[in-house]
């Protein structure tokens, strides 16, 4: 693991976008595997501005986004969807069609994790960015006794759902349901970049990046991926040795 800190979080920003300017300018029509939550907003800021400097094209690109919520519309404010869209999809030159989103709505719910799955086969993740839950979920794989290989429905931890109540009027408007990417489908990319800021997630990152690996941790998996780059502000990674 290839462990980075920074002291501000622009420079953690600007680096982690320079990842992804490299890689998209190297490949054109890379396939970039997506993430939500607070931590990846500056990162999107910074693509957006790239994007419009012309320092990067996302037009050949291909996006996967990790997860979902169950039983909640494209267009509700509180859908993954709607942020893609609100944070990079609408303000880059990406191609509708190139945009991968579960479908928390679709009437067969395993057949749609089942139809993204089919779709991450023929077109493999040539990065996956991360952020990290505080219970240590990767996407929403929570943690449990066995986690799932491929994409599919999970039920919400009670942690994951008060974590993610700030953004919902209360905690009962928090979904109980969401579809991820499995661990299998995150761990296929080529590259993964981890992303965490600030001091309430020190403990989980020392457990996922120095702990055993456990399914209890299911970030912990990640040790065993050989491409992984992670990035930390000094707050996060105090705990490492
Ligand atoms: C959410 C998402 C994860 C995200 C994590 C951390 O529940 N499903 O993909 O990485 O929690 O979110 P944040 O970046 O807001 O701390």
């Amino acid at each position: 693991m290839n462990i980075k800190f920074f002291d501000s979080q622009q420079q953690l920003d600007d680096f982690a976008a320079g990842i992804f300017m490299d890689l998209i300018n190297n490949k054109p029509d890379a396939v970039l595997g997506l993430a939500t939550g607070s931590t990846p907003i500056g990162l999107y800021k910074a693509l957006v501005q790239g994007c419009k400097d012309n320092k990067v094209s996302f037009k050949e690109a291909y996006t996967f986004n990790l997860d979902e919520y169950s039983g909640v519309t494209p267009d509700n404010e509180q859908s993954y969807s709607y942020f893609m869209h609100q944070n990079l999809f609408n303000l880059v030159d990406l191609q509708a069609d190139h945009i991968h989103l579960l479908d928390g709505t679709a009437s067969d719910a395993e057949a749609e994790c089942k139809s993204f799955e089919e779709k991450l086969a023929q077109k493999p993740l040539d990065i996956q960015l991360l952020g990290l839950g505080h219970n240590g979920h990767i996407a929403f794989n929570e943690p449990a006794d066995n986690l799932s290989a491929q994409t599919h429905v999970v039920q919400l931890d009670e942690k994951t759902r008060q974590a993610n109540a700030r953004f919902f009027d209360s905690i009962d408007e928090v979904p109980t349901h969401a579809m991820t990417m499995g661990i299998g489908s995150i761990m296929k990319a080529k590259q993964i970049l981890l992303m965490v800021r600030g001091a309430d997630k020190a403990e989980i990152v020392k457990k996922a990046l120095q702990g055993p690996i456990t399914t209890q941790v299911p970030a912990s998996l990640l040790q065993l991926h050989a491409n992984v780059t992670v990035l930390l502000d000094q707050e996060a990674g105090r705990m490492l040795d």
